[in-house]
């Protein structure tokens, strides 16, 4: 999904999670091709942050918001998204609890790459289309979203 084709209403908010999408997906690719262990163990630890800070910030705002503006239209597909953040946090927190020396660590991550960029994925052409077709305003829950990100990022750092 391209930024310049999210109309004004909606472009804040979507944009602020493509940028995260994007972010990852770069992430995961760049792992795939890096040799170096050192910098393997970065790009895992950045990627999982920037997750855990993303799925948390669907969950708490964007999430109840689409669920309350529809609950008919939003609820199966947004019910299918909690279930996929479950199986990522499950992974997330089993890499956190190992190191690169695990003989599965590197596939555990392999595969959370690959359960997020089906869900991206499914979040760009589904709901966010969805979203944009439906024209919900979205100025609102921005501002809730950048105010969540703000203290998310904090407690994660911390
Ligand atoms: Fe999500
Ligand atoms: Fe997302």
């Amino acid at each position: 999904m391209n930024k310049s084709d999210i109309p004004s209403k909606q472009k804040e908010a979507i944009a602020m999670l493509l940028d995260d999408h994007n972010k990852v997906r770069k992430l995961f690719k760049a792992f795939e091709k890096e040799k170096d262990e050192q910098k393997k163990q970065e790009i895992v630890e950045e990627a999982c942050f920037n997750l855990t800070v993303h799925t948390q910030l669907e969950e708490k705002t964007f999430y109840p918001f689409l669920r309350e503006c529809d609950p008919e239209k939003y609820g199966s597909m947004l019910n299918e998204a909690l279930v996929e953040h479950g199986s990522a946090k499950d992974l997330i927190a089993q890499i956190s609890g190992m190191t690169p020396e695990d003989a599965l660590w590197e596939a555990k991550f392999t595969v959370l790459g690959e359960y997020v960029n089906h869900h991206v994925q499914e979040e760009e052409e589904e709901m966010f289309k969805q979203i944009i077709k439906d024209k919900l305003d979205l100025s609102e829950v921005a501002e809730q979203m950048k105010e969540a990100r703000e203290a998310l990022e904090a407690k994660q750092k911390a």
